[in-house]
């Protein structure tokens, strides 16, 4: 079975036990969710709900539009019954990392306004310790003018690397929704307190929002190689 497929199992499962009629809906980013989406299309349709979506993104936001879901925002819906969202990894604790996709700020804003937030992956986001299976760093979003200051700082207070996240097709830095830059921290040290650090972070100036999502998540689903879904909550 393919990784598609642990994504796929994964998010149906959360999609069939977690959304009901009437809901309203927080919308994830990236490639798992693209599941999510399709099968809540599938259940709008054969089942007749009425599920209105809030994205958290513009990729959100196309693929509720491109399978015809009813699209909200958060000022008309400041209260979300269920949010379902990928991951890039999740802890023992049910702490993750997101962000891989540059989408944190505004999927942080929609899981703070959710009753649940419903994580779906595959099963190699699934790890004991932050860092175990994600290389690629806590991602942080920062106002330009500040990065480099906040470089700096964060590599004082907890050590490791900082890597200005690059785009791909476009020389320059990345720009995310909403105008800011990305901080890619390659930490070290795996035993941190990640409230504490994500407490800290914040309160540097111009520092936007981390991708350390802590005590925000209330169950996990890991799509598996032959085809099961765990559960972690
Ligand atoms: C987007 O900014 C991220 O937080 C994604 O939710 C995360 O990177 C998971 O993406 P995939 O489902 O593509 O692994």
């Amino acid at each position: 079975m393919s990784l598609e497929q642990a994504k796929l199992v994964a998010a149906y499962r959360a999609v069939d036990e977690f959304v009901q009629n009437n809901n309203i809906v927080g919308i994830g980013s990236g490639s798992t969710v693209v599941y999510a989406v399709q099968r809540l299309a599938e259940r709008v349709e054969t089942e007749n709900l009425n599920v209105t979506c809030i994205p958290t993104s513009f990729q959100a936001k196309q693929l509720i539009i491109k399978h015809n879901l009813i699209l909200g925002e958060l000022d008309t819906n400041p209260i979300i019954d269920v949010t379902i969202d990928g991951a890039d990894e999740v802890d023992a604790n049910m702490t993750l990392i997101k962000g891989g996709g540059g989408c944190l700020l505004q999927e942080k804003i929609i899981a703070s306004c959710s009753k649940k937030m419903i994580v779906i992956a595959d099963y190699t986001k699934d790890s004991e310790k932050l860092g175990d299976r994600y290389k690629k760093g806590i991602p942080i979003e920062v106002v330009p003018m500040a990065y480099v200051p906040i470089k700096i700082k964060i590599i004082q207070m907890f050590g490791g690397e900082i890597k200005l996240r690059s785009a791909i097709a476009k020389a320059g830095p990345v720009v995310t929704d909403n105008g800011n830059f990305i901080l890619d921290w390659l930490f070290t040290n795996q035993d941190l307190d990640w409230d504490q650090v994500n407490s800290e972070i914040k309160m540097i100036p111009g520092v936007v929002e981390t991708g350390l999502f802590v005590k925000m998540c209330n169950k996990a689903y890991f799509g598996q190689a032959e085809g099961t879904v765990a559960e972690r909550s």
